[in-house]
């Protein structure tokens, strides 16, 4: 386990806005900073961090809470992997204690998995570097191709011997478990239970996950041997999933946000060549088909995809159709497309990096034109096959979200076109009415979650009325710890009592009530025991907690006000925003109802059991206790509503 004292000073350094910074674009505003959740599909920002209190609460999904819970909710990491991701970008020396036997396993798989693709990844540069084999063949090859020393160090490239077993039996030597080998695909295991290695005089392109970690390799074949497949690439594994990984991401990411646009290519020698030339704000899908899931990733940093086609029209127009999916996220597409015979790699080394940019900004077009023009090209005089054009091209306008956009690419095609504009106008308003009419089908199933949204972002000082209902008994609990939470470490300032903190006050005035939801019952009990060591809790204890409980609930009450519900609004006529200009009867009004509705509930027990008992001597204990319960609930009654309405 990591120390205290080790997180505690992760946590000082760490500043949440840096961090998620790195992830999704802020813009600033008022005190907070709003972006678009990383978490969920949006197109008005609703995902807000506030600096001051060092959390973040993304309001289209729910999720908030502090850097760290933002790393585990997005990176997917644990808990300790987080704390040692912050460590690591702000330079601190992580302390740990000997784990307890605990239910890790998961994580020390993929833990496990990583250090051994680690460990691959040095051993295969190394022998890049310092072998005879992988000098004469491998780092002349890349020479060859033109990568410089610095390229070829950066994206740590490598050389896979030609052997059967220079890697594996490297690995077994050094005491890398079998299984661990072949889950990541490193080594593959024979029919007689040996292993061999997958990568044999292969150049190796390491592949790094966002956080520079390595999760996977892509072998290219050095032989013009047609039977031998030109790249060899690892298996999907619990460390590696390909359809949400971008080859050279991790490198691009501060370039993609500071350029605002990521340029995206097909292969690992395009990333290197163009990130070469100085333009580093490139990635690349790595041959496969562009996912939904890509497309997120970048555009947690930009909107705008420039992509660098190859110039080969057979692979261009294969490829049209499936650039749709950026248009519906809302990312605005442009297309660059190079000379027959070049791809971004060899074209970059050709002309060098000024021709190179002038060429793509002499180039580049709007992807729906290109689109347009591409086709046009095939269709002759051809009616039939101009209308199916057409139709395909509105298709695709009819998936950009934003009305405005769209209606400049219906004038901008109808004129490539030759085709009237009210024509592509009214067959782009069917396919509108279709589709949100599709989307209202499924928006039905959803509809409580955006109950919760605030259709504008909202920052954390403005109440937010959540509609859902909210069980009496849990409200009440809950309300006590937003108190706490906002109020705990406030002077008590009303008549009679004084030199007392409004978190201890709360907490002996509860005296031995019962919480019964769990959050709330663990959170009165940390605060509890912080007061006990004569300590005032803050925010951070609760918000840096490890019990995600804790988080989401400290979180939840410090981004959220809770309506009154009405009864309490007729009955006592507090209003919520009032709440500090009567503290008194804040406080007092809600230990008080707290404590009113738990006697209500032990009246209520107590008639269940008087209806029950079946002497009269037992008949008569418990009315007993009823009455007194009745004098307690009525001497509350007195109370609240005198101390209401002073
Ligand atoms: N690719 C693959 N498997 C193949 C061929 C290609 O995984 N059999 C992927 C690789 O990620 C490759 C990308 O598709 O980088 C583009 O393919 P290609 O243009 O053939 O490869 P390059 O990397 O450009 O290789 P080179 O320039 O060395 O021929
Ligand atoms: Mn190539």
């Amino acid at each position: 386990m990591i120390i205290k004292s080790t997180i505690d000073r992760i946590m000082e350094a760490t500043d949440i806005v840096e961090v998620i910074g790195e992830f999704v674009q802020l813009k600033k505003r008022g005190a907070n900073y709003v972006g678009l959740s990383p978490f969920a599909n949006e197109r008005t920002p609703s995902f807000t961090v506030s600096p001051a209190k060092g959390i973040f609460k993304d309001f289209s999904t729910g999720k908030g809470g502090s850097a760290v819970t933002f790393l585990m909710e997005l990176e997917k990491f644990s808990y300790p992997e987080a704390l040692k991701w912050l460590a690591k970008k702000y330079g601190i020396e992580v302390e740990e204690t000997v784990e307890a036997p605990e239910n890790r396993e998961e994580e020390l798989r993929r833990e496990s998995l990583m250090i051994v693709t680690a460990y691959a990844a040095k051993f295969f540069h190394e022998s890049l570097l310092d072998t005879d084999e992988g000098k004469s063949i491998g780092l002349s090859y890349f020479k060859e191709r033109g990568f410089s020393n610095d390229i070829i160090k950066k994206f740590e490239l490598g050389y896979s011997p030609d052997q059967w077993e220079a890697f594996t039996s490297s690995a077994l030597k050094q005491g890398y478990k079998e299984q661990f080998l072949t889950d990541s695909g490193l080594s593959v295991k024979r029919d007689n239970g040996n292993l061999y290695d997958r990568y044999r005089g292969r150049v190796m392109f390491p592949i790094h996950n966002f956080t520079g970690r390595i999760i996977a390799f892509g072998g290219r074949t050095l032989k013009k041997d047609k039977n031998v497949p030109k790249y060899v690439n690892s298996p999907e594994s619990e460390i590696y999933h390909k359809s949400n990984v971008l080859y050279g991401l991790y490198f691009a990411k501060k370039a993609i946000r500071d350029e605002d646009n990521c340029y995206l290519v097909e292969g690992y020698a395009d990333v290197l060549s163009v990130a070469q030339a100085g333009i580093e704000n490139v990635v690349a899908s790595s041959g496969t088909s562009l996912t939904v899931e890509q497309i997120k990733l970048i555009s947690r940093f930009t909107k705008n995809i420039t992509i660098l086609y190859d110039g080969d029209a057979a692979g261009i127009k294969a490829s049209l159709r499936g650039l749709d999916m950026i248009l519906e996220e809302g990312l605005n597409v442009k297309v660059v497309s190079f000379p027959e015979g070049h791809d971004p790699d060899s074209y970059v080394r050709l002309v060098g990096t000024a021709a190179f940019k002038k060429h793509i900004d002499e180039n580049k077009k709007d992807f729906i034109l290109f689109k347009a023009n591409t086709l046009l090209k095939d269709v002759g005089n051809d009616p039939i096959k101009k209308a199916g054009i057409i139709r395909e091209i509105v298709e695709s306008i009819a998936k950009i979200p934003d009305s405005i956009k769209a209606s400049v690419f219906i004038k901008e095609c109808s004129y490539l076109l030759q085709i009237d504009e009210r024509a592509l106008l009214s067959e782009l308003n069917k396919m509108r009415q279709a589709k949100a009419k599709k989307d209202s089908q499924q928006q039905q199933s959803s509809q409580s979650r955006f109950a919760e949204m605030p259709d504008e972002p909202h920052f954390f000082d403005e109440p937010v009325i959540i509609s859902e209902p909210v069980k009496e008994e849990s409200f009440q609990e809950k309300e006590i710890i937003r108190l706490l939470l906002l109020y705990g470490s406030r002077m008590i300032d009303w008549d009679g009592i004084a030199n007392t903190y409004i978190g201890p006050f709360i907490i002996a005035e509860l005296g031995d009530v019962t919480f019964e939801h769990a959050a709330c019952k663990m959170f009165v009990e940390l605060y509890r025991a912080e007061v006990e060591n004569g300590v005032l809790p803050e925010d951070s204890h609760f918000i840096h907690h490890r019990e995600k409980s804790i988080v989401d609930i400290t979180v939840d009450l410090l981004t959220s006000k809770y309506t009154l519900s009405d009864n309490w609004m007729d009955m006592h006529g507090i209003l919520i925003n009032d709440e500090t200009a009567n503290m008194k009867a804040t406080i007092l009004g809600a230990i008080f109802h707290l404590k009113k509705h738990k006697v209500e509930k032990i009246l209520e027990n107590l008639r269940l059991e008087l209806k029950n008992a079946d002497n009269q001597a037992d008949q008569e204990i418990l009315l007993d206790k009823y009455m007194r319960m009745k004098k307690v609930e009525k001497s509350i009654s007195d109370f609240l509503g005198s101390v209401i309405i002073k």
